[in-house]
């Protein structure tokens, strides 16, 4: 059996047109949505340091090991596991890894459809002026009556995976290098704008308090869980999405120094986000853990009161949709070159397939919130069953595989060369890929089914 395919695709054309691919990836509605969400929900500064720790100790050296096996491997998830389990002689079924991370990208695929398709329902809201001049009462029940509307929320996420589809079709490279590369700083702009304006609403301190005063008496191993996941989530990590992002790299490119840049500006574009939400949610007496509502309840208030707010609106609307575009098209990148490359489907025909599927899936998940919202398990709706599945289990699971694979599965002389690490840099990466992120992540697990 031939374990190289060859892969239909070439390199990045730069170290930088990696960073910039990967950032997109990274930086997506995790960092301006969910954190801010999930954050209001676990009680802030605690949970907040928690994740800090879990990007810095498990995310980077995760990151560098996935970035390196895609780098190794040079296909799709499944086949670079089967291909670096064969190199290493090691157990085929190491391949099966792959594939949980090709279904979890498909999973989160469907409901981050939806959830985008939000952002674009709010570039027209924001538009036709529907947030001028409003108070916090009117921006509720704006939310409110999308959420009870399922029709309005299934044409927006059709218009989001078409766009997903439209772009992955043509192959990945060269929209999303010419897009993030404007996209980046347009984002931060903006939010640097927001947080000016945050400073003047007056509870700017309570933000800041709430962001970053840790009072552990708030958090329990459910928050810890989370915090964990949403780091593996945010930095797309634990799913192959990265390693298929590394498989195009160029050889000469370091892996600590770009995997460094993009963890740090993923992190940062959250932090920001926090810093100019949190401001709002007190100034107009908000609930902080209202839920996935959380920044479609608050940003509306700050651009229909500030000055220009209208165009600043939009334009924020529109850059989470190429946030959340930039970031969808890794997700179900792996599934298509999967197809592609293991069941001879042309391009066109991967993208139908694993489009339409998806497409299906968000529709159910947009019933979760309105006509379908009693058909829980275990106390979840499917789109809280589907986070709960992916970011909490799939993706730390997936990460563990991987820090384990490539601490202890390759030759340890490969994974030197590839890193290009100093000899203690490396050892100490090594330690937190044997030890440390496995080990974490195995014990925040029998903590949260009660076994610690
Ligand atoms: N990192 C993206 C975000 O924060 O929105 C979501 C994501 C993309 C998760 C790609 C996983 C992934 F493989």
């Amino acid at each position: 059996m031939s374990y190289k395919k060859t892969s239909g695709h070439g390199e990045w054309s730069s170290r930088f047109a990696f960073i910039l691919a990967a950032t997109g990836s990274a930086v997506g509605l995790g960092n301006i949505w969910k954190f801010p969400y999930i954050t209001g929900q676990n009680g802030g500064g605690a949970f907040v340091l928690v994740y800090l720790l879990c990007v810095a100790g498990i995310g980077l050296p995760i990151m560098m090991a996935e970035i390196m096996m895609g780098r190794r491997g040079h296909q799709d998830p499944i086949s670079t596991m089967q291909l670096l389990a064969h190199q290493s002689r090691r157990d085929p079924r190491w391949q099966y890894l792959g594939g949980l991370g090709v279904l979890a990208g498909f999973l989160i695929m469907s409901y981050y459809s939806v959830i985008a398709g939000w952002s674009l329902s709010y570039i027209v809201k924001t538009l036709f002026g529907y947030f001028i001049n409003t108070d916090a009462t009117r921006v509720k029940h704006l939310f409110e009556q999308m959420m009870a509307n399922p029709l309005q929320q299934i044409i927006w996420h059709s218009v989001f995976m078409a766009a997903t589809l439209l772009v992955v079709v043509r192959g990945v490279r060269a929209g999303l290098e010419r897009s993030v590369r404007f996209l980046m700083p347009a984002l931060f702009i903006i939010l640097m704008l927001l947080i000016a304006y945050a400073m003047t609403s007056g509870s700017y301190q309570q933000g800041l308090d709430f962001l970053f005063h840790a009072d552990f008496s708030k958090i329990d191993s459910h928050a810890v869980l989370t915090a964990m996941g949403h780091a593996f989530f945010t930095l797309s990590l634990g799913m192959g999405s990265i390693m298929v992002y590394g498989s195009y790299l160029p050889r000469h490119v370091s892996i600590p120094q770009t995997t460094l840049i993009i963890a740090g500006a993923d992190t940062l574009v959250a932090l920001l986000a926090g810093l100019a939400i949190f401001p709002l949610v007190f100034a107009n007496n908000l609930e902080v853990a209202s839920g996935p509502g959380l920044i479609f309840q608050t940003l509306p208030l700050a651009f229909g009161q500030m000055t220009g707010g209208w165009l600043f609106g939009i334009l924020f609307f529109i850059l989470l949709f190429f946030a959340a575009l930039t970031s969808s098209i890794s997700l179900i990148e792996p599934a298509i070159a999967w197809l592609t490359q293991n069941r001879q489907l042309s391009r066109e025909q991967a993208c139908i397939r694993a489009g339409l599927s998806c497409w299906l899936l968000g529709i159910a998940v947009v019933f979760s919130f309105n006509i379908g919202s009693e058909y829980t398990l275990m106390g979840k709706n499917l789109f809280e069953l589907l986070d709960y599945l992916t970011a909490n289990l799939m993706l730390p699971l997936g990460g563990m595989g991987i820090a384990i694979f490539a601490g202890w599965k390759m030759h340890t002389r490969d994974a030197e060369r590839e890193l290009g690490l100093s000899a203690p840099l490396f050892l100490i990466w090594q330690f937190l890929c044997r030890y440390l992120a496995p080990g974490a992540v195995f014990l925040v697990f029998l903590h949260v089914v009660g076994i610690l």
